[in-house]
């Protein structure tokens, strides 16, 4: 065992990036403390912390993830006799050190010393550590510590959040009042399926639940436990990949004979002659981040060419350019040629959904006649093209809308969903998204509760708290039993059958398995209870439902830890496989930046014939 532990921890330090970081001892000082100016302390203050016996500096830090932790280096000054100092790892003693004996009259506190590695390094979970630094024995004159310095293994981790800037509530807890544990409902299995990101618009937190026989389940959406009143709630694409643009050159000088252009996007190459050059952009979108509903590496593209425009800069008048893309058995797919004018200095060619390769080479291919000019292309780049959804509005009334949403483009197209109106018959086509508004009781608005899409994903929400003009989702859960394409898990819905004032939804997915829903909005909490669920999947390959969310850095996550039973919670991503149990509370410690008030998120695995609503 030991031998094992050691192996990893050799492994470690061969192939994983660590990172070092100095806590200067004076930032976590005690009122009784005294604070000494040395003028060869570490900079940028230069001062110490001076210790006596007994003394105790709780230097408290946080991880983002499994990461192993040493401390390399305690850099200390001493005058008179020697002290001890000892490190105590959350609780876990990790090694001492006996400080250097130096006496020069008082010099020797301005005379630094390092001890170098205390202990064997170790691994933590992420979430909030604590070293107390303790002296364990000294003279009468005590000893001056300066600084801490420590590796992590996580090359990841931003000094702030190794400083712990973000706050986070240990007291957080869901003890389950509303649903206590039944033993004659069988336990559903968690299974941890998350990965990481960087980009906070990526769902990453994945997590199946499987169960051998329930029909019937309870998701609940509250307002988050932790208290903020800030509404954080923009889209923060800052780590995504995205794909305006996929690839842009600037300034590209047309010839058969110059040299390729590489960027970190795409490969620019030239070949030809001087009446005809042929010039080849080879990309890939291996790097897109996957956010939200679009799936940038599948939606179509628009190829743009711009012409510099200055009003003397005639040679660039007249050039053709004919532009193909994506050779297949029957040649290249041809979009034609255009020409550039006086008049029109920008031209652009589009290219359809589903076009490119998810992974591996994709090409475009371009054609320039320049007319026996010097052609300087401005600019060329590819973008996602824009997009326009289509509102179909199907019921409303005092307390609730109806609303289907057509989205221009929709990642399982030509899946679509049918909506049955039963009260009347109607029948709404070609819709990929279902929203309800409830009436917020304070206002004459309507505020979104819950949003169903074509691949299962739901989300839920309580009615926009007093004072707030809206609040984001941040947390889904895809109903039904998923099958993944292309790395994403969806339940394919058919038809959706409503009766909107008996309260009546009934999915249908495309395997014939089907769910009756009912929605409970309070202004506290949006309660969804789905029964008589009929699966026609293996249960045991095939998860009933899945909890997505996203999850960056604790801070800056829609979900940090989860709570089965109401047992001791676990951190959303890490340190668990499977959990089991009945209820799952998925919520946050820490105060994210992210959707700061989106809700907490409660699924139950109800027992037969359990009445909850
Ligand atoms: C810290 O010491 C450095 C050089 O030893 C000096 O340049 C700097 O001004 C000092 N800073 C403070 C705050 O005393
Ligand atoms: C660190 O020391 C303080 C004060 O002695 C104590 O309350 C705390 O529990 C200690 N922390 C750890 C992790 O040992
Ligand atoms: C976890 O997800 C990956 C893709 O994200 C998939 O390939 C794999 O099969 C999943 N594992 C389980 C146990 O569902
Ligand atoms: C391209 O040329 C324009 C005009 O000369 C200049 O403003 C721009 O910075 C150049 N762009 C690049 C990427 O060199
Ligand atoms: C561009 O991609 C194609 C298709 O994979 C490949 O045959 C070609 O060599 C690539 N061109 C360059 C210059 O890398
Ligand atoms: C559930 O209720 C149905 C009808 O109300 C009844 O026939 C069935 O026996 C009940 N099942 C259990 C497990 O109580």
């Amino acid at each position: 065992m030991h031998f094992f532990h050691l192996c990893i921890m050799m492994l470690c330090t061969a192939c994983v990036m660590s990172k070092r970081f100095n806590l200067q001892v004076e930032d976590f000082k005690l009122n009784r403390h005294k604070v000494m100016q040395r003028s060869e302390a570490s900079e940028p203050m230069n001062r110490t912390l001076l210790l006596f016996k007994n003394d105790v500096v709780r230097l408290q830090f946080c991880l983002q993830r499994n990461s192993f932790v040493r401390v390399e280096d305690l850099r200390y000054s001493n005058d008179g006799p020697s002290d001890e100092v000892s490190f105590i790892l959350d609780g876990q003693y990790i090694g001492k050190h006996t400080t250097v004996v130096d006496t020069n009259f008082g010099r020797g506190w301005n005379s630094f010393h390092s001890t170098g590695a205390i202990g064997e390094g170790r691994l933590l979970p992420p979430g909030r550590h604590e070293i107390n630094l303790t002296v364990t024995d000294s003279d009468i004159w005590g000893v001056e510590v300066d600084l801490v310095n420590i590796d992590v293994s996580d090359e990841l981790l931003d000094y702030s959040h190794f400083l712990c800037v973000l706050y986070c509530f240990d007291d957080i807890k869901y003890e389950d009042i509303l649903f206590p544990v039944k033993d004659s409902v069988p336990s559903a299995r968690f299974v941890q399926n998350s990965s990481s990101t960087t980009c906070t618009e990526e769902d990453n937190v994945k997590i199946d639940i499987y169960h051998d026989t329930a029909t019937d389940f309870m998701i609940t959406a509250n307002l988050p436990h932790y208290k903020s009143f800030s509404n954080q709630k923009a889209p923060n694409f800052a780590g995504c990949n995205l794909a305006t643009p996929y690839w842009i050159f600037e300034n590209v000088s047309v010839s058969p004979i110059r040299p390729e252009i590489q960027t970190s996007k795409a490969l620019m190459t030239f070949s030809g002659s001087g009446y005809r050059v042929q010039i080849v952009i080879n990309f890939s979108l291996d790097m897109l981040t996957p956010t939200r509903g679009v799936d940038d590496r599948i939606i179509g593209s628009v190829l743009r060419i711009r012409m510099p425009q200055t009003k003397d800069n005639i040679v660039s008048v007249n050039v053709l350019y004919n532009v193909r893309y994506k050779e297949t058995n029957d040649g290249w797919n041809d979009l034609g040629q255009k020409d550039f004018t006086s008049e029109v200095s920008e031209r652009t060619w589009n290219i359809p959904d589903k076009t490119w390769a998810y992974s591996g080479p994709n090409m475009i291919r371009l054609v320039v006649i320049p007319n026996k000019q010097d052609v300087v292309i401005e600019s060329i780049r590819l973008d996602r093209r824009p997009t326009k959804d289509k509102q179909i509005p199907i019921y409303d009334d005092d307390s609730i809308i109806i609303e289907g949403l057509d989205l221009d483009f929709w990642y399982l197209a030509p899946q679509t969903m049918i909506i049955n109106r039963m009260d009347n018959n109607r029948v709404f086509q070609d819709i990929d998204v279902l929203i309800i508004y409830s009436k917020i009781p304070w206002s004459e608005g309507y505020s979104q509760v819950f949003v169903i899409y074509q691949d299962g994903t739901t989300k839920l929400q309580p009615v926009t708290p007093h004072g707030l003009d809206w609040v984001p989702f941040g947390s889904s859960v895809i109903i039904g039993q998923t099958t993944i394409s292309n790395g994403r898990p969806h339940a394919s819905i058919s038809r959706i059958d409503l009766d909107p004032q008996r309260q009546y939804i009934k999915l249908i997915f495309s395997d014939s398995s089907s769910c009756i829903l009912r929605l409970e909005t309070y202004y506290t909490q949006t309660k969804l209870l789905i029964k008589e669920c009929i699966f026609k999947k293996d249960r045991h390959i095939h998860p009933l439902l899945t909890f997505i969310s996203m999850w960056e850095a604790d801070g800056n996550a829609d979900v940090d830890h989860i709570t089965v039973n109401g047992d001791r919670s676990r951190h959303i991503v890490s340190g668990w496989e499977q959990l089991y149990g009945t209820t799952a509370v998925f919520f946050r410690k820490c105060i994210s930046k992210h959707n700061t008030l989106s809700p907490d998120i409660k699924i139950h695995i109800l027992g037969k014939n359990e009445t909850v609503l």
